[in-house]
């Protein structure tokens, strides 16, 4: 196992491989455009295909888990978490009382899918008749305790189901959760192209963000970005699905740190300091557009009048180039089948051969920011998460690598984290994951020109 062989490496042959590894990961010195959205109707046209193409892939899934028939139903604004997955671009809610069922093997020509919008018991008198007629061994129900994406079916609903539909059919519900689970998390791949570009799209934005465009050292708050941010998103059409933060990054100030006792404000205590020179800034930030959502944390540099990249303190490009590492280290731990907790345990086990010290929380996103599938370790579950952690990762999806490395800067006389995030996609034809867009390798970099240096801040 690649774990062991390398605990015995000697810490230079591993700063070694780092810096290989960093060089033949073709330096992305490509610079990110922002991509407009085409008109809401085209839009629409496209998210139905995919849906289309999503629906298309029940049967098979029902097969694949030995599921006879599927029974989602809701309430209007009661809906069932697989129902955003499956609707149409033109609905924005469930109506009256909406049920979908799918059946794995139609007998006498019957469908495999049936809806109805109805607001009397005729939809149940319907499903009882062809229940009778497919008898169906099991039906499935959305009903698991813990995950969000197999429990949609409300309370409710379920017992005005099983008292319409009658002990006859109640008796045979069941629940299988990697159903919904691979419904949602399935990213068919007509959709990568357009999530590439959101992708690039969050990146330009994040770079336009963290230069001197945006960034007045001295006046600039972490606040006042995180609102640019959001106007940036809204003037482009897009949305998004978390508030982005913007932090200064300093031994003491690192969000996780104190995540699980602060709220949010205590922990934004320095939001409202302005960006100086010589700040390592961080972001995480997302899109939404088109049904389908970014999730991406970039690192940014201030540098001091007249400095240009050669003066990034040294300390801070290591730190960076361990979260790449660990970034490395996650990917190629990512087997399919394998469940997240072992992919986390393989990871840690590996990360600290390797001397690095750090954290892994990554999520399954796309369909929604934080999506259907095993989750791989969260920050403050880094021996295992239950349950979430105990699916098998699944391929045709979208993963976000989302970690931090620690590395003391001996220019700073503290130790740093280095977080990233950036989101991957399997790919079926290396039958490995690649990153949707690139993976951050360099400090963006706000520069003010030396002549600029004799200003106080405020006339900058
Ligand atoms: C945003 O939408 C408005 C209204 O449809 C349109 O006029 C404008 O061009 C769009 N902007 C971008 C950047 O797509
Ligand atoms: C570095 O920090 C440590 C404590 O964090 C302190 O004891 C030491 O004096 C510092 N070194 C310098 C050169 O400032």
């Amino acid at each position: 196992m690649r774990t062991s062989a390398l605990s015995g490496l000697t810490t230079a042959l591993i700063a070694a491989l780092w810096a290989s590894e960093i060089i033949a990961a073709s330096a992305s010195d490509k610079t990110p455009q922002i991509h407009t959205l085409p008109p809401l109707q085209e839009q629409a046209d496209i998210v139905n295909s995919w849906t289309e193409e999503r629906k298309a892939l029940i049967p098979g899934l029902l097969r694949k888990y030995g599921i006879d028939a599927w029974l989602m139903s809701q309430r209007e604004y009661a809906e069932d978490t697989v129902f955003w997955a499956l609707k149409d671009a033109v609905q924005f809610s469930a109506r009256r009382r909406t049920t979908h069922l799918f059946l794995a093997s139609p007998k006498n020509g019957a469908k495999n899918a049936y809806s109805w919008i109805d607001n009397t018991a005729g939809v149940w008198e319907d499903l009882r008749n062809l229940f009778a007629e497919q008898q169906p061994r099991n039906i499935a129900l959305n009903t698991h305790p813990e995950i969000a994406f197999a429990s949609g079916l409300h309370a409710g609903e379920l017992d005005t189901i099983s008292s319409a539909l009658g002990d006859e059919w109640a008796d045979r519900f069941t629940l299988e959760p990697m159903l919904p689970v691979e419904v949602v998390a399935t990213m068919v791949p007509s959709r990568l192209p357009w999530y590439r570009r959101m992708q690039e799209t969050a990146w330009a934005i994040i770079e336009e963000a963290f230069s001197e465009k945006v960034i007045v050292p001295g006046e600039t708050t972490a606040l006042d970005l995180e609102w640019w941010m959001r106007e940036k998103i809204q003037s482009l059409n897009y949305t998004t699905w978390f508030q982005p933060g913007v932090y200064i990054l300093t031994a003491e100030g690192f969000p996780l740190k104190k995540e699980r006792t602060a709220s949010r404000s205590e922990l934004r205590a320095s939001a409202d300091r302005p960006i100086q020179y010589g700040d390592l800034i961080h972001t995480d930030f997302g899109v939404t557009a088109l049904g389908l959502n970014t999730d991406t944390q970039h690192l940014g540099y201030v540098l001091y009048p007249g400095e240009t990249e050669a003066d990034i303190p040294k300390g801070m490009i290591e730190g960076l180039k361990k979260a790449n590492r660990l970034q490395d280290i996650v990917k190629a731990n990512m087997k399919i089948g394998w469940n997240g907790n072992k992919i986390l345990k393989a990871s840690l086990a590996q990360m600290r051969d390797e001397g690095i010290e750090g954290k892994i929380y990554c999520h399954p996103t796309g369909e929604w920011g934080h999506s259907a599938g095993t989750v791989i370790g969260m920050t403050n579950l880094q021996d295992g998460v239950p349950i979430l952690g105990e699916m098998p990762l699944l391929k045709d999806t979208y993963y976000s690598i989302e970690l931090y490395a620690e590395h003391f800067v001996p220019e700073r006389n503290q130790t740093l984290f280095f977080p990233q995030e950036e989101d991957v996609y399997w790919d079926a034809n290396t039958e490995s994951w690649e990153w949707v867009y690139g993976r951050q390798e360099k400090f963006l970099l706000i520069s003010t020109p030396a002549e600029d240096a004799s200003k106080s801040p405020s006339e900058l």
